[in-house]
């Protein structure tokens, strides 16, 4: 049971995760959660959970992150995961069920307005799933609600895209074909809070204390380990939002972009797959 006083449609307006977006994730999703697992490595170290601890995944998409942080705090915790998307929350359910774990439950809900019933939680933890609030200082306020007093938040978030190269590139070559607007600073979308002032004013408005940012620098496996320019570029086409941008436009332009990519992703391969620099930081606060 949730008590979802805003219901969903304030997220549904900016960013479709109950929807399209949360289908194309799911779509992709061993791909999209290999990419990134080398950033939940390093936020589920920096968190070190102890047995015991309740949990709250926020954003916690196919589960990856959630049944980690079930299996570090035991049997006497709980690792609730908490999204927008339905379908995604059923698939995180179902991996779940699989691997047997009893203190562990997924709920669909808008985590800028819903509080879980199993609140107030010890720990706060999200990978990329606090990025696309459209009222966000409302939204950092309820997760502040979320934790008991003392709690202690733990997320990562992409810095700004001129530090991620892996997307930048992919949008200044699809750039070349079309025009399409640059998302603004702070837009809701995964570039939101990139900037620290902002997201130090957020945690500070929302009443978080002892705020520190740590940089993860590393490569990003465009398409996950292994892919290959081909793959790489079918996977930025079919799994990312700017793909819908693509298919609006004519077969030859089309074409064009798709040749376009591979060439990009030639130009970035090692013999372990595609690979560009990325950046994201890490973010831990106390409620
Ligand atoms: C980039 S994905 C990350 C998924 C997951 N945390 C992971 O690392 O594999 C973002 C996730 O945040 C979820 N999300 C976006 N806005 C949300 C909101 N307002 N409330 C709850 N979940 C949200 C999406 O449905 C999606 O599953």
């Amino acid at each position: 049971m949730m008590n979802n006083s805003g219901g969903n449609s304030e997220a549904l307006a900016a960013h479709d995760w109950a929807g399209e977006a949360g289908a194309r994730w799911l779509g992709q999703l061993d791909r999209f959660e290999s990419m990134i697992e080398p950033i939940g490595e390093a936020l589920l170290a920096r968190a070190a959970y102890a047995a015991g601890e309740r949990v709250v995944d926020i954003g916690c998409g196919g589960g990856w992150t959630t049944r980690r942080i079930a299996a570090a705090v035991g049997n006497t915790g709980l690792a609730l995961g908490l999204d927008l998307s339905p379908d995604l929350v059923a698939a995180a359910s179902e991996r779940a069920r699989r691997t047997g774990l009893a203190n562990i439950r997924f709920v669909q809900g808008d985590a800028a307005t819903a509080m879980p019933e199993e609140a107030p939680f010890d720990r706060l933890f999200s990978r990329f799933g606090t990025m696309f609030f459209p009222k966000p200082y409302r939204a950092f306020a309820n997760l502040r609600r979320m934790l008991r007093a003392g709690g202690r938040l733990d997320i990562a978030v992409w810095a700004p895209i001129t530090d991620n190269p892996w997307q930048r590139n992919v949008m200044a070559t699809i750039r070349r074909h079309i025009d399409f607007p640059a998302p603004q600073p702070r837009e809701p979308g995964p570039f939101a809070l990139g900037e620290q002032d902002y997201v130090t004013d957020l945690l500070q408005s929302a009443g978080f204390s002892d705020i520190a940012f740590d940089a993860w620098n590393g490569d990003q496996r465009v398409g996950g380990p292994g892919s290959d320019p081909e793959s790489a570029t079918r996977f930025v086409l079919d799994g990312m939002q700017i793909g819908d941008i693509v298919r609006a436009s004519g077969e030859d332009t089309r074409a064009a972009i798709h040749r376009s990519l591979v060439e990009l992703f030639e130009r970035n391969r090692d013999g372990e797959g595609v690979h560009m620099a990325a950046k994201a930081w890490l973010v831990r606060a106390r409620a």
